[in-house]
């Protein structure tokens, strides 16, 4: 197979040609104990797969935030969810991922990412 077909290939095994959103989880070891970074990362894994949502997945060594994790963060959404359990993570996959409804007593921040030379969902100018 050729670089370009590897590459694309991956893409295609990484879910990016259907996904609607991504995921990354941090597992620690600074924010939490990476024990419990696994565990919320497996289930993540096994409910991802087993719904078959477009939603690609990304485990993250640290989001420097090191307190309060493990981290769990939505994109294009920019909410970022803490303390994920496995419990938690699986409420996450369904209700936010599957029904579009953000599980809002446990996010912690909300940042979309926007453009800088483009107005933000607001409507206001481009920060400079
Ligand atoms: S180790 Fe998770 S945010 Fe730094």
């Amino acid at each position: 197979m050729a670089r370009k077909e590897k590459i694309e290939a991956g893409f295609e095994k990484a879910g990016l040609p259907t996904a609607r959103r991504h995921v990354f989880l941090c597992t620690g070891p600074d924010c939490c104990d990476p024990e419990a970074g696994q565990a919320a990362w497996d289930e993540l894994k096994r409910r991802l797969k087993d719904s078959g949502l477009p939603v690609m997945r990304t485990k993250a060594a640290c989001f420097r935030v090191c307190h309060g994790g493990p981290w769990l963060v939505v994109y294009p959404d920019g909410i970022w969810y803490g303390e994920m359990t496995a419990k938690r993570v699986s409420r996450i996959v369904t209700e936010h991922l599957g029904e579009g409804r953000p599980v809002k007593e446990w996010i912690a921040q909300v940042h979309p990412l926007e453009p800088a030379d483009e107005p933000d969902r607001d409507g206001r100018p481009p920060r400079r």
